[in-house]
């Protein structure tokens, strides 16, 4: 672990996954049938850039119709919350949270996120839109942290989580059910967590999201590929694949992959690995949640729903949960 103090005050902890483990996951993932990666991998700078300009696409409404709830309901939501200090899982550029640190006043805030300096500019940029606010950032894979970092501006305090963007929906349902009940190890003893889940709606809309015409989507999933050759000494041809969203209802998932335009071999993370033509590499997963199914599956992992935001058309909500006694 190492810990860097950044300019305007915000002190960054570094607890990237190392080399090694990065290669041991590339192996795990691409001996799966069908092969697939965990979802962070798509984060490195270039990603965090490419997804930044997804959330600014007009399919891609979430982002707006998130943002936009924040800010309109961030006094009513900060009062059922009550005191603390906001922990922010996969908190990316870390400005929808500005409406909830001005409704809250917190102490301090804490993002953590996978993507290094993604993360500095990120905190650095919300330290300067809050001087007087102590700003700490994790970098890590927040799905293997099994405690928070002993710091001063966490000591004492209460931890609010947020878990906005519907990240969540990265992770396959007993996946998700594991990581909220590790967010409610991490929260305990009296946290409670301010989570965003997208909803299933038109089909056309849902893919539309996932592959906007401007072609960022596509972009996005390709620098995987760019990502691994540097990182990981690979060899893909990213032009040797296509990408492809699609709505899978018996799942209630959209699967974003790509797609092998023919048979070839690649070398990645110290192997060679075959395609076969039309073999998909699965990039990530969006599993949508209608309000009742997700605060189903929120119980099995020890929370209860005390709260709920929802936009006028009903496509997204924020649900407050507090652990189940
Ligand atoms: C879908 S984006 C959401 C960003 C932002 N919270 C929002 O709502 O717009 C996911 C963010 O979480 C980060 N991320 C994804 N998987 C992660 C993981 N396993 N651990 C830590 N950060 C992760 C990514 O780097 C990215 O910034």
């Amino acid at each position: 672990m190492s810990t860097r103090f950044l300019e305007r005050r915000a002190t960054l902890v570094d607890l990237h996954p190392v080399a090694a483990d990065m290669q041991r996951l590339v192996v795990e993932g691409l001996s799966r049938v069908p092969k697939q990666l965990p979802a962070w991998f798509l984060y490195d700078a270039e990603g965090s850039r490419l997804f930044e300009a997804i959330c600014r696409q007009p399919e891609y409404r979430l982002t707006a119709i998130e943002t936009a709830l924040l800010r309109q309901e961030a006094a009513a939501i900060a009062a059922a919350m009550g005191p603390g200090v906001p922990i922010e899982f996969g908190a990316g550029s870390a400005r929808k949270v500005s409406p909830l640190l001005e409704a809250l006043a917190p102490p301090a805030y804490v993002a953590l996120d996978i993507s290094a300096s993604h993360l500095a500019e990120a905190c650095e940029a919300l330290q300067s839109r809050h001087p007087a606010l102590g700003v700490l950032g994790i970098c890590c894979d927040y799905s293997q942290l099994q405690t928070l970092p002993a710091h001063p501006l966490l000591e004492g305090q209460r931890r609010l989580g947020f878990y906005p963007g519907s990240s969540l929906g990265n992770f396959d349902p007993p996946q998700a059910r594991a990581l909220l009940s590790q967010f409610a190890r991490l929260l305990a003893p009296n946290g409670c967590l301010l989570i965003g889940i997208d909803q299933p709606r038109q089909v056309a809309s849902l893919e539309a999201a996932y592959n906007d015409r401007a072609g960022f989507s596509a972009a996005f999933a390709s620098n995987l590929l760019v990502r691994l050759n540097r990182d990981l000494n690979g060899s893909f041809d990213p032009g040797a694949f296509s990408y492809r969203a699609r709505w899978q209802e018996p799942q209630g998932r959209i699967e974003m992959a790509l797609v092998s335009q023919g048979r070839q071999r690649v070398a990645v993370a110290g192997q060679d690995w075959s395609f076969a033509a039309g073999e998909a590499l699965i990039t990530e997963y969006s599993y949508k949640y209608a309000p009742e199914a997700f605060t189903t599956l929120a119980a099995e992992a020890g929370w209860r729903a005390v709260g709920r935001w929802s936009d006028p058309d009903a496509h997204f909500s924020l649900h407050l949960l507090e652990p189940r006694p």
